[in-house]
């Protein structure tokens, strides 16, 4: 018996035709268990309200964290398991990533999950935590980042960044992509005059002067924008898990 397998194996070993048609056929039993259920992307991210593209600054913000490898310590997907939402609260939706270029789930908790970190702490607590972590947390083992109050955020490029995203799919308007740089300065420095423009277009955006410095839009105060607008935007109020899957 084990003869007779081992002879069959043989035949695989030496004919280089039958194995790569064999692994042709494994390989592709894998790729269409991936792909496949793709094609109900309509039905895989729910139906939810409140998500929207994201704003400007908080774009900008969102590839701030990303340049500067938060995501190497702090994932962004809270599971359905029961320490978990007592801990972050609800469990992520796929549709609040879904404007997400990268998404930022992350593979590795060193610090906390930051999914809804947004309204947990001030913006002054946020600034004096990334500028010097030990004066808030002193066990802490996050490194400062207290450059990003140095810096001036570059913001000419507002509106390409809108209109790229737009071609992998976020849903920004033509207004949204026009207004994109002056929309970033109205929400940075808390202009109240030009709110009400900003909210309609992005509702719920966090508006103020993040990092404590109103004579200047840093790059802290992208990065806090950001992260005050995490977990913010779907409505829970409105969210049925059995409605939203049809
Ligand atoms: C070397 C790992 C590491 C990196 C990199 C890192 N952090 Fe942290 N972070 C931590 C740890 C550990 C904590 C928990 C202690 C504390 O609050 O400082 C933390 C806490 C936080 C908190 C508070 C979360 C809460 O719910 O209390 C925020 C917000 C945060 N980090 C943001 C960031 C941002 C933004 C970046 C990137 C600019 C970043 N972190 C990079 C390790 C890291």
């Amino acid at each position: 018996m084990k003869k007779r397998l081992l002879e069959k194996h043989k035949l695989l070993e030496t004919n280089v035709v039958l194995l790569c048609v064999l692994i042709l056929i494994t390989v592709s039993i894998g790729g269409l268990v991936q792909i496949v259920p793709l094609f109900t992307i309509e039905g895989t991210i729910e139906k939810v309200e409140g998500m929207r593209p994201y704003s400007p600054l908080e774009l900008a913000g969102g590839n701030i964290y990303i340049r500067e490898g938060c995501y190497l310590c702090h994932s962004q997907m809270i599971r359905p398991f029961r320490d978990e939402y007592e801990r972050y609260g609800h469990y992520s939706l796929a549709a609040e990533s879904m404007y997400d270029h990268p998404f930022q789930w992350g593979s590795k908790r060193t610090g906390p999950d930051l999914a809804r970190v947004g309204g947990k702490y001030s913006n002054e607590w946020h600034a004096v935590h990334l500028i010097d972590p030990r004066s808030v947390v002193p066990e802490s083992i996050m490194p400062p980042y207290a450059f990003l109050a140095r810096k001036d955020l570059a913001f000419d490029d507002a509106a390409e960044h809108l209109r790229t995203l737009r071609v992998v799919g976020v849903p920004y308007t033509d207004a949204q992509i026009g207004k994109a740089a002056e929309d970033l300065k109205t929400q940075a420095v808390g202009d109240e005059d030009k709110a009400e423009e900003l909210l309609a277009r992005y509702p719920k955006a966090p508006l103020g002067d993040f990092d404590g410095d109103p004579s200047r839009i840093t790059e802290l105060d992208a990065l806090i924008a950001y992260l005050q607008m995490r977990g913010n935007l779907v409505d829970f109020t409105a969210f049925d898990p059995e409605s939203a899957r049809r």
